[in-house]
């Protein structure tokens, strides 16, 4: 069977997102990284949308700041240097339950610290939160790899998230997934429009 290579998956996954993503929408990149899938997003939402972009790493916000302010992208950017298990906490209440997209790039920042990876738990933790700020028909695209320390892990924890979508009447699907190979995979949720939006709560 053939394998997706991850210059691959971030293009698929790109594909993904732009299928649900308007000029005007709101956006989430939760791992900003090198800045290319927050610039991607920042393109296609323009200067009427808006996209927060999350990393915990000090040097992954400035490269991202770096990459929009050559592009022209910086305006409809919000950059968060903290965890997107902080998403909650990060995003403005009045956006919860507006937002089309939510892309997640797990893993390490390729050139950097391979140590500082994404983590089973907090991405779980983001997962949840991301899904509430979805609007109806909004989707979550998230990458896993399955090669750095905890990746198996996070991977599982990942695919118990798709589980509990596709029990609430999301539509899932899983790309390049299975369970016994260890390669990168894509997991795409869609809300399901007939869900009521998440009730704020505090
Ligand atoms: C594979 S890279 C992302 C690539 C990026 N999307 C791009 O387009 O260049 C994964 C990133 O996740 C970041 N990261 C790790 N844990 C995180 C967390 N809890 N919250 C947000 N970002 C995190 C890392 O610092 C790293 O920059």
């Amino acid at each position: 069977m053939a394998t997706l290579n991850p210059i691959r998956v971030t293009e698929q996954a790109h594909e993904l997102a732009a299928a649900v993503l308007q000029p005007g929408d709101i956006a989430i990149d939760a791992t900003a990284g090198k800045g290319r899938d927050t610039a991607f997003l920042a393109n296609i939402v323009s200067s009427t949308g808006q996209v927060h972009a999350f990393d915990v790493q000090a040097e992954a916000v400035q490269s991202t700041q770096n990459l929009l302010q050559v592009s022209g992208l910086s305006s409809q950017v919000t950059l968060h240097h903290r965890s997107h298990a902080e998403m909650r906490a990060a995003i403005p209440k009045e956006l919860w339950g507006q937002v089309s997209v939510v892309i997640f790039n797990c893993g390490y920042l390729p050139g950097s610290n391979q140590k500082i990876t994404t983590q089973s738990g907090s991405t779980a933790a983001a997962l949840e939160a991301a899904y509430e700020m979805l609007k109806p028909t909004g989707r979550i695209v998230c990458v896993a790899y399955t090669g750095h320390p905890g990746g198996q892990e996070e991977s599982s924890l990942i695919h118990l998230f798709a589980d509990r979508c596709q029990a609430r009447g999301d539509s899932v699907e899983k790309i390049n997934y299975h369970p016994n190979f260890a390669r990168p995979w894509i997991l795409v949720v869609t809300r399901n429009p007939n869900h009521a939006t998440t009730k704020l709560s505090n």
